[in-house]
């Protein structure tokens, strides 16, 4: 038994469609990559950990991490914004949520996330980031300001700069986006070595 192994040996998964939709993706070449289960599970810790009411995710793929953050606030009574400016992704997410049962959890929206954002209402326990990876540094400011006192910012691959397989231009925004995080003083950070790297940041309070 190799380390991945091992570690998702552990795994539960939090529904059968999330372990379904995990099989369904696997060789599928026209769809990005899903986060790892480990990472899902993390998510899934974090929001009931914070007792997470409102959570956006940004970058809904086919919804695999959807289903993690869903599963999440339908324990903790909250509901899950997902945005995706990809059309048949976006078809796949609606279908995706409706099978797990998480339509009264989650709400999808089409479009671009730069547009999206500026018309949500502020105070979000978790922003979850998984989009473009452009998208981060461009989106930091308005990201910090919609998110609570408190609340959590996850953004997901920043480890892509270190990684050799990952074309340079993708390593160079989120090395970026460590950098603006890091020099954040509202933000307490750090970065997980889950998958291809995590960054978590806390919105801090009044201290
Ligand atoms: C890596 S995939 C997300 C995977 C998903 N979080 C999961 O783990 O199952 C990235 C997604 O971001 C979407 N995306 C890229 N740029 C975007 C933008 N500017 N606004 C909204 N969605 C975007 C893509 O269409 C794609 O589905």
């Amino acid at each position: 038994m190799d380390y991945f192994d091992y570690l998702r040996s552990f795994i539960k998964r939090d529904s059968f469609f999330i372990k379904e939709l995990e099989s369904a993706s696997l060789g599928r070449d026209d769809i990005q990559p899903s986060v790892e289960p480990e990472l899902g599970k993390f998510l899934g810790l974090i929001i009931r950990l914070i007792n997470a009411k409102r959570v956006l995710e940004i970058g809904s793929g086919v919804g695999y991490s959807t289903l993690w953050l869903g599963e999440g606030v339908k324990a903790t009574g909250g509901k899950v914004v997902t945005i995706d400016n990809h059309e048949r992704t976006h078809k796949e997410v609606v279908r995706n949520i409706a099978t797990a049962g998480l339509d009264n959890w989650v709400e999808k929206k089409l479009g671009n996330a730069e547009d999206i954002i500026d018309k949500l209402s502020g105070g979000w326990d978790i922003v979850f980031q998984d989009a473009g990876k452009y998208l981060y540094p461009l989106l930091h400011e308005r990201i910090v300001n919609i998110t609570r006192r408190g609340g959590l910012i996850i953004a997901d691959d920043t480890l892509f700069k270190v990684n050799p397989e990952v074309r340079k231009g993708l390593g160079d925004h989120v090395d970026k986006y460590n950098k603006m995080v890091f020099s954040d003083s509202r933000l307490y950070s750090t970065i997980l070595s889950v998958g291809h790297g995590v960054t978590v940041s806390l919105k801090k309070g009044n201290e």
